[in-house]
């Protein structure tokens, strides 16, 4: 929980930074010096990169190596995580592995491929305890809201709730790995607690569409999806991902991490906290489902 910095009892607090700035970086990092540095900073929407390519390269892709630099620069020691995702595996075929070859299909894919070998390079030419964490898709209740698990479970609360009646979306048949974030941010931790740096997929190695998700979320509402759910091309992506579905064996081997949370619950555990988020904010909530629902 946030406490007040002047309070004696504050163990977190934050500072100005950007990604875009090495300078401040190295400064930061300087002042500082942490123990471990997370980089799970990025413009991280896939739809959002064919829009805007050349910002999601230099921070999901340069942003890496800004990162990188400020900690060589600044002379510290300390373990660095990078946050690599499953999209780097883009169109090769499932499961995907440690040894799967990539095959980016958007600008976000390419800057993550990126960023990857960067920090695979830091670690080899400066020996520096440096990881990949290659995560597939990792949600909860404090999901952005423009990422289709929670695009549809806050629309389910609002549907059930009589303030909307439908939900326009794009492909339903992308086949995505759905995981719990609470326990792939455990899982990142214990990458940097390992004797040795070392890359690691984390996934539950679930199997299921879009069009399950729907179908889960709805029924989870007492809803038939069917009813309320229509197509818009504009969620649609220049080149897709179709089929995502992570093998985490080398996880549970070396770091003794396993998902607990599949699909179908993390999306009632969604379902529930939309609901429940709905009753508190009312009429201001709704406005924003609408707006972000025309964005993405
Ligand atoms: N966002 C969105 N909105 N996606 C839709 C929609 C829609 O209306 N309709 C269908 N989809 C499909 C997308 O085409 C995609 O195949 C799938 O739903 C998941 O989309 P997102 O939730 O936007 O996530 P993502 O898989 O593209 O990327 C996420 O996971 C990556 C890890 O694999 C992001 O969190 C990335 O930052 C992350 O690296």
């Amino acid at each position: 929980m946030y406490v007040d910095p002047h309070d004696p009892k504050a163990r977190l607090f934050l500072h100005y930074g950007d990604l875009s700035d090495g300078a401040r970086l190295v400064t930061l990092l300087a002042e500082i010096k942490p123990d471990e540095v997370y980089n799970l900073a990025a413009q991280s929407h896939v739809r959002v990169s064919f829009d805007e390519p050349e910002h999601t390269a230099d921070t999901t892709g340069v942003g890496t190596i800004r990162l990188l630099e400020a900690v060589r620069m600044s002379g510290i020691e300390t373990k660095f995580y990078q946050a690599s995702s499953s999209e780097m595996f883009g169109a090769t075929p499932p499961p995907q592995n440690e040894d799967t070859p990539f095959y980016p299909r958007s600008p976000y894919g390419a800057a993550k491929v990126y960023s990857y070998w960067i920090t695979k390079n830091y670690r080899e030419a400066y020996g520096m305890y440096a990881v990949n964490g290659i995560l597939f898709n990792h949600e909860s209740p404090r999901r952005g809201e423009t990422f289709v698990t929670r695009k549809i479970t806050r629309a389910v609360a609002a549907i059930k709730a009589g303030k909307q009646d439908l939900l326009y979306m794009g492909n339903l048949d992308a086949v995505r790995d759905w995981g719990y974030a609470a326990e792939y941010v455990e899982g990142m931790w214990r990458m940097l607690q390992a004797d040795e740096p070392d890359d690691f997929v984390l996934a539950t190695g679930g199997n299921y569409t879009v069009r399950d998700f729907l179908q889960i979320s709805f029924e989870h509402a007492g809803l038939n999806w069917e009813n309320h759910v229509r197509f818009d091309e504009r969620y649609l992506r220049p080149t897709e991902v179709d089929a995502l579905v992570g093998d985490a064996s080398k996880a549970q081997d070396k770091l003794g991490w396993k998902a607990s949370v599949h699909t179908p619950e993390l999306a009632r555990i969604m379902v529930d906290a939309d609901i429940q988020a709905l009753k508190h904010a009312g009429n201001h909530w709704i406005d924003s489902v609408n707006l972000d629902s025309w964005k993405n």
